[in-house]
């Protein structure tokens, strides 16, 4: 496979044995509801392996010590519902203080093009580390249009974490946004004439709430 810049794909055994049954037509809603949430968090322990530590003192039992802890204000997650909504817990149990923004986006079944619904994110953007959360990026346009958005909102230091991406949209994301790296659990083949990636895994939000 080809590689790409800025993206780093998880490639941890629990991860893919979760993703591949992730795949699996024959996994329940609530089998589905319940992997992503773990895959989430594996890949949350991956997202934020690399943040910058300070040093604080702490008087342990037997003596006062310097030791490690995360630097600047709490981080964000950045769920795009309504798909991201089903990482977003699997996230917060590593980081159970992190701040949440929500961003609502449908693809337009005719152009495809992200169209948003909602908005809601903590003041501050521009001092934290924003982690944008969606279990699919297909064509790019719900995560640029997305990160574009959080932008203008102040954000300056951001990443982007799905569970299945497709070639193109890492194109079009890392093209419009090279600031901005990306974690995956897997880079699929391509995408079919409907926008959805394959081999893929199906529409993710009608997997996750059982809406078709
Ligand atoms: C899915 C998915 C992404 C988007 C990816 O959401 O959760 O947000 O498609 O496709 P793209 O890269 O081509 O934009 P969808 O628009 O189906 O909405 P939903 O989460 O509300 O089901
Ligand atoms: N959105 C999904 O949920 N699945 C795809 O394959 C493409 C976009």
């Amino acid at each position: 496979m080809r590689g790409f810049t800025g993206v780093t794909v998880v490639d941890h055994p629990l991860v893919q044995h979760k993703l591949t049954r992730l795949r699996d037509v024959g996994t329940s809603t609530k089998t589905f509801r319940e992997l992503v949430r773990e895959i989430a968090t594996l890949l949350c322990y991956e997202v934020t392996r690399d943040l910058v530590l300070t040093s604080r003192e702490v008087t342990t039992p037997l003596e006062t010590t310097m030791a490690p802890e995360i630097a600047g204000k709490k981080l964000v997650f950045a769920s795009i519902l309504r798909a991201g909504e089903g990482m977003l817990d699997g996230m917060l149990t590593l980081v159970p203080s992190a701040r949440v923004a929500h961003i609502g986006l449908y693809r337009d079944p005719g152009t495809r093009a992200a169209v948003e619904y909602y908005l809601k994110t903590p003041d501050t953007l521009a001092e934290r580390q924003v982690i944008v959360v969606d279990p699919m990026l297909a064509t790019g346009g719900s995560a640029r249009a997305a990160i574009e958005r959080l932008k203008e909102e102040g954000a300056r230091d951001i990443r982007f974490v799905c569970i299945l991406a497709a070639p193109e949209g890492l194109d079009a994301v890392r093209g419009e946004h090279p600031d901005v790296p990306i974690w995956t659990a897997g880079i699929d083949r391509g995408l079919d004439d409907h926008g959805y990636i394959r081999p893929g895994l199906g529409d993710a939000g009608d997997r996750l709430y059982g809406t078709r």
